[in-house]
């Protein structure tokens, strides 16, 4: 079988995180995928940046485009970013036939259902896993591991940056716009930090997740969200001494009414499991009638742990192209049987 060829849009964290793993480990994932896998490709806007991975052997360019319409290449790996035209870089390398694999939690959280349509039409895989909690693979894990339940409830701490900054606060009294600025500097926050702090990147990860889970489109315009910007030190410092830490949760549940979408900061128990989440760490709890509370922790973000997830998704896009396309996973945000009625 001919190697399977990548081309990586974005050579920051996450981009460069992938391109460290898939180099790294080449001999162990040829193994797994059946293939070899090799990134001919990168972009960035300036390759006079020092990056964190190695880009000898990969041929680099500004233009994401020349990927997209490069017939060589078979699978894009978006690390861009951001739902504006990074959509209709999206578009084209679907309509080009490309299979895609990305982190990007905003695209698919707000174009998942036009995106996964064209696909769906082109024959092509669209799989994100790295688009919830970084490195721990969640979807997976509701899609397949979970799929013969039906979800109660999701419900985690789903942004690194927002539980970094709460835990600093708590544990070593500082302040939260400098603790944000390290989240920046460790390469953890969106390109635009209000995302985290606000509730929208927790919010992008809930709609998927959500949709998952019950089966619904994604419909991140119905997610309350509400942020922690407005936590000072001595709120945290006030919830410790009632016994309590404060959360920012994501939540997602089934109720008689609909689907419940909420994003809030939470006051949690210390005892409990997920009151003791810190860092960058996540962790996320899901329901199923039949298996009850389950729990799945790790990295939320930085670029190997989210490399991790995107790698995971190019092996299982490569193990798909070995089998008969009628009888592939789909890799859909939610599945064929969406159960649209449901109201949320
Ligand atoms: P970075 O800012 O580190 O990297 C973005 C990359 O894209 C850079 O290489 C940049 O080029 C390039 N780029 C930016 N804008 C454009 C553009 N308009 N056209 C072409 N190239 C562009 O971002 P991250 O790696 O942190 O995030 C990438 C994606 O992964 C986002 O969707 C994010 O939400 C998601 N994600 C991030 C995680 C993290 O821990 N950081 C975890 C999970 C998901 P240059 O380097 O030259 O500036
Ligand atoms: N900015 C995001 C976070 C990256 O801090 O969780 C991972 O999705």
């Amino acid at each position: 079988l001919k190697p399977i060829k990548v081309g990586v849009l974005g050579l920051g964290t996450v981009g460069g995180g992938t391109v460290n793993i898939l180099k790294r480990n080449a001999a162990e994932i040829a193994r797994r995928a059946g293939r070899e896998i090799i990134i001919t490709r990168a972009s960035a806007r300036d390759l006079q940046k020092p990056r964190i991975c190695d880009t000898q052997d990969i041929q680099l360019t500004t233009d994401p485009l020349d990927i997209i319409n490069d017939p060589d290449i078979d699978i894009i790996v978006e690390t861009i970013g951001g739902a504006g035209t990074v959509k209709d870089m999206i578009l084209t390398a679907i309509a080009n036939g490309k299979h895609i694999v990305t982190a990007n939690k905003s695209l698919i959280a707000t174009h998942g259902n036009e995106i996964f349509a064209k696909a769906s039409e082109q024959g092509v895989i669209v799989a994100f896993e790295a688009a919830v909690a970084g490195g721990i693979p969640i979807i997976k894990a509701i899609r397949e591991g979970l799929s013969g339940n039906q979800i109660q409830w999701v419900a985690g701490i789903i942004n690194g940056t927002g539980n970094f900054i709460l835990t600093e606060m708590r544990d070593k009294g500082r302040d939260f716009a400098d603790v944000l600025a390290e989240a920046q500097a460790l390469g953890y926050a969106e390109a635009d930090p209000t995302f985290d702090v606000e509730g929208i990147d927790a919010g992008h990860k809930l709609t998927i997740l959500a949709s998952i889970a019950f089966g619904i489109p994604l419909q991140f315009e119905k997610v309350y969200t509400e942020g922690i910007t407005e936590i000072a030190r001595i709120d945290v410092e006030y919830a410790e001494q009632l016994g309590y830490r404060i959360k920012h949760l994501g939540i997602a549940r089934k109720t008689a009414e609909g689907i419940e979408l909420r994003v809030h900061p939470t006051l949690i128990p210390e005892r409990r499991l997920i009151a003791n989440v810190n860092g960058v760490m996540n962790a996320v709890l899901v329901k199923g009638d039949a298996v009850g509370a389950t729990l799945y922790y790790g990295a939320g973000a930085g670029a190997e742990p989210t490399g991790s997830s995107v790698v995971a998704d190019v092996i299982d896009v490569v193990r798909a192209l070995t089998s008969d396309p009628e009888n592939r996973v789909p890799h859909l945000a939610f599945r064929a049987d969406a159960l649209a009625d449901i109201p949320v």
